[in-house]
C-alpha cells in the first residue's frame, strides 16, 4: 500500500481541489486529507465561507479520499507522517520547496495548480453578489 497525503482549507470546493486530490491520490493507492481548521485558519489570517464540518463533509464525499483527518498546525505534519506511515507528501505547486524538510520522513512532490481558480476568486464573487 502507498499511503499518500496532502494538507489544504477546501473552501468553495471547486475543480483546481479536485484535480490537485485526483492527482494526488495517483500517486499512491490510499490518500489521507489533512483539513485545516476554522481556528487554525484563523491563526493563519484566513476565513473560510464554509465551516470546518462542512468542507469536511465534501472532501470525505469523493470516492478517492480515503480518509480526512483535522489539521490544527503547522508543525503537525511531521507526526502525521509518522503515525499514518505516509509514504508521499503532495502539495500544489504554489508551496514549491517550502516543505523539502518532510524529505527526510517521505517523498515530497508538489503538483501542478489548476489555473485561473481559487477558493479566494470564488469568495470575492461570492461576497460582490451579496
Ligand atoms: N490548488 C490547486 N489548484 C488551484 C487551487 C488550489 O491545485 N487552482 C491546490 C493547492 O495548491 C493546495 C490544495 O489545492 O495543494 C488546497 O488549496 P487551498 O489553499 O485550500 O485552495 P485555494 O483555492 O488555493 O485557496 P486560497 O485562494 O484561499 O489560497
Amino acid at each position: 500500500m502507498i499511503k499518500v497525503i496532502t494538507y489544504g482549507t477546501f473552501d468553495l470546493f471547486h475543480i483546481g481541489h479536485w484535480n490537485l486530490l485526483n492527482r494526488a491520490k495517483n500517486e499512491g493507492n490510499y490518500l489521507i486529507v489533512a483539513i485545516s481548521s476554522d481556528e487554525f485558519n484563523l491563526r493563519k489570517g484566513k476565513k473560510s465561507q464554509m465551516e470546518f464540518q462542512e468542507r469536511c463533509k465534501v472532501v470525505k464525499s469523493l470516492s478517492f479520499v480515503d480518509k480526512v483527518i483535522v489539521e490544527n498546525s503547522w508543525k503537525q505534519k511531521e507526526s502525521d507522517i509518522k503515525k499514518y506511515g505516509v509514504n508521499v507528501f503532495v502539495m500544489g505547486d504554489d508551496w514549491q520547496g517550502r516543505f523539502d524538510d518532510l524529505k527526510k520522513y517521505c517523498q515530497v512532490k508538489y503538483l501542478p495548480r489548476t489555473s485561473n481558480i481559487s477558493s479566494s476568486i470564488l469568495k470575492k464573487l461570492f461576497n460582490h453578489e451579496k
